[in-house]
């Protein structure tokens, strides 16, 4: 029986039976997820099992071999989801004004903390730089830094939890719908990492400039991170879904792979009144 919950709340990203492998090196063998608008989702599993890679898909930076990624029109509120592969490019493009991402690796270019605040406005949105300064300005307070201290400041002077803050406010100034995070808290210290979480929590509830909800997306392998947020989690394992549930039902969960992660979480039970 389908889940009356999903029929209400328009669907954001569907992935439907994904094929992708590199060579004869077979990484997404039969992806099927369906992301409802609104929703905070943790893709978890182990590394080099195809996380990035799926949500490269999403992002549409890699071309299935086989199946389809559709995603919400949030230019034309109501529509029919598209298909990522009919797209031209300038219809991408319209499709992206509306998602940041948060890379896993290089979080930020080369270059000022402002000049990485405003590439993607000025390329995508086509914004001016007198435009984008107060959005940018607003977007490092926001994720809890000194905007006329840093605004000049190269990415080489950041620390890495400044760098992972300013790769955030780099999302936050699109001001998304959709918003992907790719191992945001990997490499940092717990107290940073507990900053991020924090940060990634408010900005999912914050806002958006269309009075929706917004999406997010998590790819990680910080267990902290889902005991703090507690998103409905997708592990993936030998290129499929694995498991798909909620947080309470993931910690529950008997599965031979899910239990070394729950087991990880020794905080879990001592705080669950928190
Ligand atoms: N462009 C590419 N060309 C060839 N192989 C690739 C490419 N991108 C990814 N792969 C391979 O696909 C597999 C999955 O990679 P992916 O980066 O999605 O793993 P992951 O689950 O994100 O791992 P991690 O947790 O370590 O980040 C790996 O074996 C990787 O080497
Ligand atoms: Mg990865």
């Amino acid at each position: 029986m389908s889940d009356p919950k999903s029929q209400q709340t328009p669907v954001e990203v569907s992935v439907e039976d994904l094929f992708k492998s590199f060579g004869d090196h077979s990484v997404l063998a039969g992806v099927r997820l369906r992301i409802c608008r609104g929703e905070t989702i943790a893709i978890v599993g182990p590394s080099g099992c195809g996380k990035t890679v799926l949500l490269k898909h999403i992002m549409g930076t890699l071309a299935p071999d086989r199946g389809v990624v559709r995603v919400a029109d949030h230019e034309r509120p109501g529509s029919p989801l598209l298909n990522l592969a009919d797209l031209s490019e300038d219809e991408m493009d319209e499709i992206r004004i509306h998602w940041a991402v948060v890379f896993q690796r290089n979080a930020l270019f080369g270059g000022t903390v402002f000049e990485n605040l405003a590439l993607w406005p000025r390329e995508v949105k086509r914004l001016s730089d007198d435009q984008i300064k107060p959005l940018a300005m607003k977007a490092l307070a926001d994720v809890g830094l000194d905007p006329d201290q840093l605004l000049a400041v190269k990415r080489e002077a950041l620390s890495g939890g400044m760098a992972k803050r300013v790769a955030i406010a780099r999302a936050l100034v699109m001001s998304p719908l959709l918003i992907l995070y790719d191992e945001p808290t990997s490499g940092l210290d717990p107290v940073t990492g507990a900053q991020i979480h924090d940060l990634i929590a408010r900005t999912h509830a914050s806002p958006t400039d269309q009075g929706i909800a917004r999406t997010t997306i998590i790819v990680t392998h910080d267990t902290e991170l889902l005991r703090r947020l507690r998103p409905r989690v997708v592990m993936m394992s030998e290129g499929r879904i694995y498991f798909d549930g909620t947080f309470e039902q993931f910690i529950q969960s008997d599965l031979s792979l899910i239990r070394p992660y729950v087991q990880q979480m020794p905080l879990l039970h001592g705080r669950r009144h928190e």
